[in-house]
């Protein structure tokens, strides 16, 4: 049976979320209380991106193709959901085994709960590309599909892959999470799977949304509700609040400020945001990023606010700016001490989600870093209890020395600055 994972204050931590967990124990203090956190400063700058109104503006720059131009599209409120729905269309039941990687976060195998089916997981190559000697050793007549993850945007071989499933009659779902735009040997990534699905929070200044492509011959029926009104109206009116806190918006910021107060005086709240009030974080506890799976929302709806956003915004300008941001981290990190960049080439077709960097001791520059207020994200930090070292040693190694600094289109020269020179003083200082 797919286990889900107790947490343990090492685990309260998602893929998305930037933050980890040190627990303090408080000596003198019960066993239910020993566990507390510490306060870190929220990082000043913006780990996904915010709006703008620059976000509007074209740049001049070649198309990319996306994973919305790789077959007809379900749009849902997240990537896991998308996810869940690939399961179901394919037919998968209770028992039935999918090849996940071992590096992984909770939020891509969760959804395989929705009919019971097993993660049965593959090992990694140090390039984090799929090792398919391996893949093969996994096969077994319960095996049914393989999820196949671009990590921070740099695809999968994806010919060899389709060769493979087709031969082994497998499907294969496309985890294109961290790489909506690019290509793969000219073809938009996303269009060599059965299934591919997408996050657009990840790379669209959007709160929501999931993307889930079939090919065409798939012609199931999904229905989808939407959100009711006063919640969805929220949540936007909480994201254009969340890009004003970021220095965003600033030309609607009285518009902005004045819809907030009123909202907040009808409902008795003092609370405001402002570029001021950004809270520290208190990071520790035992609450966890594991079992944010919620069957119910796979029936719903990508909201309209960020359904119009993502139709409205310059891809050009996305595309661009996190490729030029990217080679900026790349050479602003040139020559640190004990880490590399894992991918020091970006190649043409790539458009990366976020620069992962590889720390020899990361355990110790970690704390350092969060106490720097740097932006950052450790994807697959907490792995599958199922797994140990012995699952795929590579990914455990990923999961103790991979850090990873964003790239986004809406961060500017001056808080990349701010970000390299974050990064070489905890470096330096370790
Ligand atoms: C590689 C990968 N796949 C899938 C997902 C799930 O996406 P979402 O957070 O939109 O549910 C994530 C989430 O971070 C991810 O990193």
């Amino acid at each position: 049976m797919l286990r889900n994972p107790v947490s343990t204050p090492q685990q309260a931590h998602s893929c998305n979320d930037r933050k980890t967990i040190r627990s303090l124990t408080v000596p003198g203090l019960g066993p239910n209380v020993a566990k507390i956190g510490r306060l870190i400063p929220a990082p000043d700058i913006s780990i996904e991106p915010v709006l703008s109104l620059g976000a509007f503006m074209p740049t001049a720059a070649t198309r990319f193709n996306s994973v919305l131009d790789a077959g007809p599209v379900v749009k849902v409120t997240a990537g896991r959901y998308a996810i869940a729905w690939a399961i179901k269309l394919l037919g998968l039941q209770k028992g039935d085994g999918v090849l996940m990687p071992a590096f992984h976060c909770a939020s891509m195998i969760e959804p395989l709960s929705v009919v019971g089916a097993e993660p049965v997981f593959y090992r990694i190559n140090d390039d984090l590309t799929i090792d398919l000697d391996d893949v093969r050793s996994k096969l077994t007549p319960s095996v049914k599909a393989i999820l196949a993850t671009h990590y921070f945007g740099f695809p999968q071989p994806l010919a060899a892959l389709r060769e493979f499933c087709d031969g082994a009659g497998i499907a294969l779902i496309e985890d294109c999470a961290h790489s909506f735009f690019g290509n793969f040997a000219g073809r938009p990534v996303g269009s060599y799977g059965d299934f591919a699905i997408a996050s657009p929070r990840k790379f669209f200044p959007v709160p929501d949304g999931g993307i889930l492509v079939r090919r065409s011959e798939n012609t199931s029926t999904i229905s989808l509700s939407s959100a009711d009104f006063p919640s969805a109206a929220k949540q936007a009116f909480n994201f254009l609040e969340h890009s004003l806190a970021y220095g965003r918006l600033f030309a609607i910021a009285p518009i902005i400020n004045l819809i907030g107060y009123l909202g907040r005086a009808a409902r008795g709240s003092q609370k405001n945001v402002g570029l001021d009030k950004i809270e520290p974080i208190l990071v520790g506890g035992d609450s966890g990023a594991f079992g944010d799976f919620d069957a119910a929302l796979m029936l719903k709806k990508m909201s309209g606010f960020s359904r119009l956003t993502c139709g409205a915004v310059a891809k050009s300008r996305m595309i661009a700016h996190r490729r030029k941001n990217y080679i900026k981290l790349l050479r602003g990190l040139e020559g640190l001490p004990r880490c590399r960049p894992l991918f020091p080439e970006l190649p043409a077709e790539v458009v990366p989600h976020m620069f992962p960097l590889w720390v020899d001791d990361l355990d110790t520059v970690f704390p350092k870093l969060e106490d720097l207020a740097v932006p950052m994200q450790r994807f697959g930090q907490f792995l599958w209890p199922d797994t140990d070292g012995t699952t795929c040693p590579v990914s455990s190694e990923m999961s103790r020395h991979l850090v990873q600094f964003p790239c986004h289109q809406e961060l500017t020269e001056r808080e990349l600055d701010t970000i390299i020179t974050r990064i070489r003083s905890a470096l330096d200082a370790s």
